[in-house]
């Protein structure tokens, strides 16, 4: 039941996503408008150019994680610096997607409830998004 309901906000998340990407679209279809364009749907404009630490940057400040976070000093919750350093990239992507049965049923994670006091909430963050945001972890860690 719980799984279904997650599954559904998911997929919610994913439509509002794809809606972000069609008003970029309406954009650039007003533009071609303007300049005497013959523009219509066969012409889809290409998706920007972006990498995705700078998705997951974007991705980092939209979801709140600032609230908690510093990359290079502790707040509420860890210091992020070099967080790919103690842990796996699918530990990071589990920790970030589901924090909540995290710190049910992982050691580290239960660790970290223990030393922190304060449970990391659930933003809903896609698999995809979580990939995103430990590329931009990993790329502000080398600076
Ligand atoms: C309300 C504060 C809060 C918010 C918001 C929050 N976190 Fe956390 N985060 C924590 C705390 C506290 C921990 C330690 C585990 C715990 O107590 O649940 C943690 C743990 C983590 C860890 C593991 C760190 C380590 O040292 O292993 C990662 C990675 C992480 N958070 C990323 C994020 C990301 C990405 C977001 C945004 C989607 C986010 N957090 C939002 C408080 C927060």
């Amino acid at each position: 039941m719980r799984g279904k309901i997650q599954s559904t906000i998911l997929s919610l998340t994913i439509c509002g996503f794809l809606m972000t990407g069609c008003a970029g679209g309406d954009r650039e279809e007003n533009n071609a408008a303007a300049g005497g364009g013959n523009s219509g749907l066969s012409q889809a404009p290409a998706p920007e150019a972006s990498d995705p630490a700078t998705e997951g940057e974007e991705v980092f400040q939209s979801k709140g994680c600032v609230a908690c976070h510093r990359i290079g000093s502790r707040l509420v919750g860890p210091d992020l610096a070099n967080v790919a350093d103690r842990r796996t990239r699918e530990w990071i992507v589990a920790m970030i997607t589901s924090p909540d049965s995290m710190v049910r049923a992982d050691e580290t994670a239960r660790a970290l409830l223990a030393e922190y006091s304060v449970p990391m909430p659930n933003a809903r963050v896609t698999p995809e998004e979580a990939g995103q945001i430990f590329e931009y972890l990993v790329r502000e860690s080398g600076k």
